[in-house]
């Protein structure tokens, strides 16, 4: 009997740690991200490159299981004010991973302002985010929409073309990229001579692409993404423009997009932080191992929600999983050189990646890696007080 009792204590001993471990509260990621309308595969990517890195760490991050929340928001900045709330107050979320849409994360980076709760934008590039909105709690593992804009800006205007149009929808993210590309454009001695845009996301380009026509500019700069990309490069083609008129844009144009738009994407140049011919063994690695899991290949919305998952870890390594230590979060990620697919990066001093702009050409089913638009390019985090 005392040799029993003396084993059962042994034994209880030998639990408790074990026991203690599997107690340890799982993190509570509240994504939130479009599941539906024009970017919903843009927000399918994202968390498929968030859980890919998840499941390379044996579905946990920094020795804590995930329990993921999800809400769909629609890329609709009406609802995002109550979607985020719900996420922070209603279910008690760790962190928020969001968006696609600028105006929504917008919305998301008040909120985390607001009640301090750590926010990593996979996507949307509002320059506010990491500008005016700027916050000790507030990361991106994406870009800021002025980065391609100002990229693709200076390679306009080195290739010599004197005039442009623009064309983009009306929301933050269409008028920083293009505010973006007119600064460099018409630094290098371009003038945007039309701005030409129409609301999110409506894909009625007929009347704006007879106006491009009549101004017969040398080149036309744009910004859409997902859904509305497709349709508007196919449509640029059947007006006959590809053929008179050179048409770049911010990467997005031709990213997640190449199946549906076929040869009408053929030759397009475009600039962003990834390609699909970087030929790195870090990307390798990623493209396989995507490819493995989804049976699709992925794209820069992949590699941006693998990073956020990446930057996660990172935060919560030098805590040891304690997500209240908001300080030492901020203070490793801000140190961090971050092993990205699209090769290595750093945070700027507002929390936005400073990264290599690429020249990337459309052939075939990929965006190729043609040259560098832009190297190490750094958001000007205007406005950023922090
Ligand atoms: C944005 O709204 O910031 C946005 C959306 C889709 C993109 C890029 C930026 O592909």
């Amino acid at each position: 009997m005392k040799m029993y009792r003396t084993t059962l204590v042994a034994l209880a001993a030998l639990c408790a740690p074990v026991a203690m471990a599997q107690t340890a509260p799982k993190i509570k990621v509240g994504l939130m991200l479009p599941a539906t309308g024009t970017f919903a595969a843009l927000g399918t990517a994202i968390e498929n490159g968030f859980r890919l890195y998840v499941a390379e760490q044996g579905g946990k991050i920094a020795g804590r299981e995930i329990e993921y929340v999800k809400v769909d928001d629609e890329s609709d900045p009406a609802k995002a004010a109550d979607n985020v709330n719900k996420l922070i107050k209603r279910d008690n979320v760790d962190v928020l991973v969001g968006t696609v849409h600028s105006g929504v994360a917008m919305a998301m980076a008040k909120a985390a302002k607001d009640s301090g709760t750590l926010l990593i934008v996979p996507n949307a590039g509002a320059d506010a985010v990491t500008g005016p909105m700027c916050s000790p709690n507030i990361f991106r593992s994406s870009f800021s929409n002025w980065q391609p804009g100002y990229a693709m800006g200076e390679v306009v205007a080195k290739k010599g073309h004197k005039k442009a149009v623009t064309i983009t929808w009306k929301y933050a993210a269409g008028d920083e990229s293009v505010r973006g590309f007119k600064e460099a454009f018409e630094k290098g001695g371009g003038q945007v001579v039309k701005e030409l845009s129409l609301p999110f996301p409506n894909v009625e380009f007929q009347a704006l692409l007879t106006e491009i026509a009549a101004a017969k500019p040398d080149a036309v700069y744009t910004f859409f993404a997902g859904g509305g990309a497709v349709k508007f490069v196919k449509d640029y083609a059947a007006a006959g423009l590809k053929k008179s008129i050179p048409l770049y844009g911010a990467g997005f144009l031709t990213d997640g997009t190449l199946e549906a738009q076929g040869a009408d994407a053929d030759g397009l140049l475009t600039a962003l932080h990834y390609a699909d011919s970087l030929n790195s063994p870090r990307d390798a690695a990623f493209r396989l191992a995507y490819a493995k899991a989804y049976k699709l290949q992925p794209d820069v919305y992949a590699v941006q929600g693998y990073d956020a998952a990446q930057m996660l870890g990172i935060g919560l390594a030098a805590t040891k999983g304690d997500i209240s230590k908001k300080n030492e979060i901020a203070e490793a990620l801000r140190k961090a050189k971050i092993d990205s697919p699209r090769g290595a990066f750093t945070l700027g001093k507002s929390h936005n990646p400073v990264q290599d702009m690429y020249l990337r050409e459309v052939s075939g089913k990929e965006n190729k890696m043609v040259g560098i638009a832009s190297k190490a390019l750094a958001d000007p985090g205007r406005g950023c007080k922090m």
